[in-house]
C-alpha cells in the first residue's frame, strides 16, 4: 500500500496519474454538469482484479494532499476486506448503519492515521447485507454525502460488475466509476460486458492494474525510436 513514506516511487506517482483527472471532475474551476463527481466507485468486472488495492491507494494518494479529505467506505459486504486490511476486522459498519436507525455515522467511522483518510468498514455481515446496497437507506446514505461531504472525496470500494447486481446499482449512486482491469487476463468481452453494465454513469474511467508493462515501457519505445538508447530500460510499472 502507498504509504507517506513512498511518495516519490513508481507507484506513488502513477497514482498521481490515476487520481488527478478523477480530482479534476471532482472539484472543476466551472461548473462541468457532473452531479456527485466527488463520490467515486472502484469496481471491476470480475473478483480479483484489484479493486480493494486501488481503492485503498487512490483514497491514501488523494488524502496524503494536505487539503483534500478523503472516506473510503467498503461496500462490497459480502466480501469485506478493508477492514481487515487495516487492522479492524469484525468492526461495525455500513450495513449496521444502513440497517440500524440507532447508529450512526461516527459511531461506525473511524479515523486512521493518515491525517485526512477517514474508513467506514462494510459491518457485519448476514444474508440480507447485500441487498442493502441496492435499498433505499444506501440511496439516501449516498445522496447525503454527496450533500454533506461536498467538499470530501468519497471512494467506494465495491464486488464486481458481473458477479452481482449491487455493483451495477452503486454505479448508479455515484458521479464517476474506476474500473479495474487485471492485465493479460480479464478478456476483452468480459470488460465490454461490464461497461454495459455502467450506462447510467457519466464518467468511467479505467485502471489497467498488474501490468509489468506500464508508462516506462512506451516511453522507452518511444526514446528508442528516436535513437535514446535505453532510457527507460527495464523499469517495470505495477498498475
Ligand atoms: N497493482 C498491483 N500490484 C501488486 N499487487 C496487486 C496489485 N493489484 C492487486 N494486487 C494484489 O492482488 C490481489 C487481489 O487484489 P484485490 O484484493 O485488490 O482485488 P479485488 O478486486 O478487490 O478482489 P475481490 O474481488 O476478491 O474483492 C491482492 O493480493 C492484491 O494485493
Ligand atoms: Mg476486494
Amino acid at each position: 500500500m502507498l504509504i507517506p513514506e513512498m511518495a516519490s516511487t513508481q507507484l506513488a506517482e502513477e497514482y498521481r496519474e490515476i487520481k488527478r483527472p478523477l480530482l479534476m471532475n471532482a472539484f472543476p474551476d466551472e461548473n462541468n454538469g457532473i452531479e456527485r463527481a466527488n463520490l467515486i466507485l472502484v469496481t471491476s468486472s470480475v473478483p480479483g482484479e484489484g479493486k480493494t488495492f486501488t481503492a485503498m491507494n487512490l483514497a491514501l494518494s488523494i488524502a496524503m494532499e494536505r487539503d483534500k479529505w478523503v472516506l473510503l467506505i467498503d461496500a462490497d459486504v459480502a466480501k469485506p476486506s478493508i477492514g481487515s486490511l487495516l487492522g479492524r476486522p469484525g468492526d461495525l459498519g455500513l450495513t449496521d448503519l444502513l440497517k440500524d436507525k440507532g447508529i450512526g455515522f461516527s459511531d461506525v467511522a473511524f479515523k486512521t492515521d493518515v491525517p485526512n483518510l477517514t474508513v467506514l468498514p462494510a459491518g457485519r455481515q448476514d444474508r440480507h447485507s447485500t441487498e442493502l446496497l441496492a435499498s433505499d437507506a444506501m440511496k439516501r446514505f449516498v445522496n447525503e454525502l454527496s450533500n454533506r461531504y461536498s467538499d470530501r472525496v468519497v471512494i467506494f470500494d465495491s464486488p464486481p460488475l458481473l458477479a452481482a447486481t449491487q455493483g451495477a446499482v452503486l454505479a448508479s449512486l455515484v458521479g464517476q466509476v474506476v474500473l479495474v482491469v487485471e492485465a493479460d487476463s480479464t478478456p476483452q468481452y468480459i470488460v465490454q460486458e461490464a461497461i454495459a453494465k455502467l450506462s447510467s454513469c457519466d464518467v468511467i474511467g479505467c485502471v489497467l492494474n498488474k501490468t509489468n508493462q506500464g508508462f516506462a515501457f512506451n516511453y522507452y519505445n518511444y526514446f528508442y525510436g528516436y535513437g535514446y538508447g535505453n532510457y527507460g530500460h527495464g523499469q517495470k510499472a505495477q498498475v
